[in-house]
């Protein structure tokens, strides 16, 4: 089959490799029908996630046509139309049963890397590294899906693929993030990223109650994006994001900051060598500008919610703000299939059709195309979806 792989540095590329084989009793293969990028999967193409190898098969939102399954799959069947959650979960041990899905302590084979850089592994997660087990990805023809009957919901409503594509990953993890923030009826949520994450976001946020969102980038069309989801926006490259703030909340600051940067947040200005030269010489692990400025910008006794990705030890994390102003930070890879029903049932009732972001669909066998343009935001890309 046709798989897009990693081969380095800024090198994807799409080559034939052996097809999937159930290995596990509780396994399916996946014919995939579509396929995104992610941002995670700009912090591999970028070289910025430590333990990935040449020929690693990447992708981690997709989803398919089941078309062979292991012999304890009870719940799912070959011709079965899925969407597959990017973290890897059993189902039976102590976090899955609390519904703490990406935390399973079943699904990493590899969990001693991690156990070395977090104290404790998280879950296995499709095409992301060793580190998170070294699984295959989704960005292929077809996928072995390990634990299917919980790592897959069922799509039988006649929805199309991309109504339902992003409850693999970014539409529950924008919707994670937003219960992060810890909503309270007239709040303002501040959010750094307009990115896919962002945009739903944006959306989730008011779902819960939000009373107003500020969407915080300098992309014009990401801003423009979540200003058309109903956010007042700041360009960082135009206006000082902190001052802006104050003066948008009467200078008490935002109830909650929603960090939807992560790792390699840019910075104005000077400030952006700073985390460059650190994390270039390996003195840092991310940037974490947005993370920083979230902290210091929200209210006391708010919440921070970090759905951005961090991948080690990082600088000049204002711990004296966090402490004397009380805040709470929720953060987390997303327990998806938690979310899976309840997501489904908002998308079939018509609250929300996340295919909004979509800005490009493409073949697979674009893949590097897709990559180099979705890195560099070019042609107004938010979002791409691609077909084997
Ligand atoms: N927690 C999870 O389970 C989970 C799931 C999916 C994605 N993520 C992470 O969420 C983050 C966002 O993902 P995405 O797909 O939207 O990525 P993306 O790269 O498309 O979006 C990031 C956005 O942040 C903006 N940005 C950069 N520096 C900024 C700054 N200083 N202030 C404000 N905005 C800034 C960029 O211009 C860009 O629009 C990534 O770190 C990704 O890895 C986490
Ligand atoms: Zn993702
Ligand atoms: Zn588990």
């Amino acid at each position: 089959m046709k798989a897009n792989c990693w081969m380095g540095k800024k090198n994807v590329q799409v080559v034939d490799v052996p097809d999937p084989q159930i290995l596990n009793k509780r396994d399916a293969i996946v014919r995939v029908t579509a396929t995104a990028i992610c941002g995670s999967d700009l912090h591999l193409y970028n070289g910025f996630i430590p333990t990935m190898e040449k020929g690693d098969i990447l992708g981690h939102e997709f989803m398919g046509e089941i078309v062979e399954v292991g012999p304890e799959l009870k719940t799912r069947k070959v011709g079965d139309k899925v969407v597959v959650a990017f973290p890897i979960s059993c189902g039976k041990c102590f976090f899955c049963k609390n519904e703490m899905f990406s935390l399973c302590e079943n699904s990493n084979p590899n969990a001693w890397m991690a156990e070395k850089l977090f104290g404790h592994s998280p879950a296995g997660i499709f095409g992301y590294s060793h580190l998170t087990g070294g699984f295959a990805g989704g960005q292929a023809e077809y996928a072995r899906v390990p634990f299917a009957d919980i790592g897959t919901v069922k799509i039988e409503n006649g929805l199309s693929d991309e109504q339902v594509l992003f409850l693999s990953d970014i539409f529950p993890t924008a919707y994670m993030a937003a219960e992060n923030c810890q909503i309270q009826p007239g709040d303002t949520v501040a959010i750094w990223g307009c990115g896919p994450v962002g945009q739903l976001a944006v959306r989730c946020c008011y779902m819960l109650g939000a009373e107003r969102v500020i969407a915080i980038d300098n992309v014009p069309e990401r801003l423009a994006m979540a200003h058309a989801s109903g956010a007042q926006t700041i360009n960082y490259d135009e206006e000082d994001v902190s001052d802006t703030l104050m003066q948008l909340t009467g200078s008490r600051g935002p109830d909650s900051c929603m960090d939807a940067v992560g790792l390699e947040a840019h910075a104005p200005g000077a400030l952006h060598y700073y985390d460059r030269i650190k994390q270039a010489l390996m003195l840092e692990s991310d940037r974490p500008y947005a993370l920083r400025q979230a902290i210091l910008a929200c209210r006391n006794g708010g919440t921070v919610s970090v759905p951005g990705v961090y991948g080690g030890y990082d600088d000049k994390i204002p711990i004296g703000a966090m402490m004397n102003k009380g805040l709470t930070i929720k953060t987390g890879q997303t327990h998806v299939p938690h979310y899976f029903q309840p997501l489904l049932k908002r998308v079939q009732d018509g609250e929300i059709d996340p295919s909004f972001i979509i800005t490009h669909r493409m073949p697979l066998t674009d893949a590097p195309k897709a990559f180099e343009m979705f890195n560099k935001k070019q042609d107004n890309c938010v979002k791409v979806v691609m077909t084997p």
